[in-house]
């Protein structure tokens, strides 16, 4: 195990169970935002997505799931995230453990394989737990989104005495759609399940507060501690993968190396061939994003 990062935003590069059991203190996280591998045969740089038995994944996933809600302080909430498949098993673990307000769908329009035969995945479940229900963090203004029967018609509610127009702002339901990260969005890292930063955001938001700590024990490329800085909370970061570990040092902006390597993003294909044809030119700056075109001064 390798300690990273600063006290504000530090990454454990190591296995979670490991990690949590020896790193992260009991009771000390306020939001934990969990992604795992999902037994679905992803490749995570070499390392397979897959278990011999589905009995065997899920009695690992049981044990990262304990020592989270050892880690969650009692007025915590928790997002776990896995295959439609095996959501109902940890529906069912964690139901007499933790109070589950909601299942949450997040949904996109696009599935990685297009099926032909049966009806193509367009979703991803989310659990959300907290550990007291009547003691945990839901900044409801912070998450408003548009209410768009009604109130875009400008319609009067005569239930209400006297009527009322229709509220321009609710909180979200539980389905959430959040277009899926692809390879010309800017936030796209090379990295086979990364999640968007809107997902998080409505999470972190929602669920912590400026000064919290948010955990995620599967980082892959760091959505969760990116968006955790962006708006002020502190994160504990795990990740076995150093090609990860490096994402993450240059996301957080924690370092502009790692073992000596320079961190920078790797260039997009497309880019590669507006280097080529001149069209943009590369520099250096700190902490990757090395190119713009020609006679701009300022680089995304
Ligand atoms: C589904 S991905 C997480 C994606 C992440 N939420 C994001 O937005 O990029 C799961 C990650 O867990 C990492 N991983 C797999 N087994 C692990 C273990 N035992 N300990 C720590 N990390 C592990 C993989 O390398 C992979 O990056």
């Amino acid at each position: 195990m390798e300690l990273l990062g600063n006290k504000n935003h530090k990454i454990i590069k190591g296995d979670a169970l490991k990690a949590l059991k020896e790193v992260v203190e009991d009771e000390s996280i306020d939001l934990i935002f969990v992604d795992p591998p999902y037994n679905i045969g992803k490749d995570f740089n070499g390392y397979k997505d897959k278990w011999d038995k589905d009995e065997d994944y899920l009695e690992w996933c049981y044990k990262w799931l304990n020592l989270c809600l050892k880690k969650l302080k009692s007025n915590g909430s928790m997002y776990v995230m896995t295959a439609t498949q095996f959501m109902p098993y940890y529906d069912v673990f964690l139901r007499d453990k933790i109070n589950i307000l909601s299942i949450i769908v997040w949904y996109y329009d696009s599935s990685g394989v297009q099926a032909k035969k049966y009806f193509g995945s367009m979703y991803e479940p989310i659990l959300y737990c907290v550990k007291e229900k009547n003691n945990y963090t839901f900044n409801s203004n912070e998450i408003l989104i548009e209410a768009k029967t009604g109130s875009e018609r400008k319609l009067i509610d005569y239930r209400k005495n006297p009527p009322q127009i229709y509220n321009s702002k609710k909180v979200p339901g539980n389905v959430w759609e959040f277009p899926r990260v692809r390879y010309r969005m800017d936030e796209y890292e090379n990295h086979p399940t990364q999640k968007p930063i809107a997902l998080l955001e409505r999470i972190i938001k929602a669920s912590s507060n400026v000064g919290d700590i948010v955990l995620d024990p599967f980082s892959g490329s760091f959505t969760t501690a990116f968006v955790a800085k962006r708006l002020k909370r502190n994160s504990v970061s795990i990740e076995l993968q150093e090609d990860y570990i490096k994402i993450g040092l240059r996301r957080l902006e924690l370092s502009d190396e790692y073992k000596g390597e320079k961190l920078e993003r790797e260039l997009k294909s497309y880019e590669l061939d507006k280097v080529s044809t001149g069209q943009f030119k590369l520099f250096e700056k700190k902490h990757g994003t090395y190119i713009h075109r020609k006679n701009q001064r300022n680089s995304k």
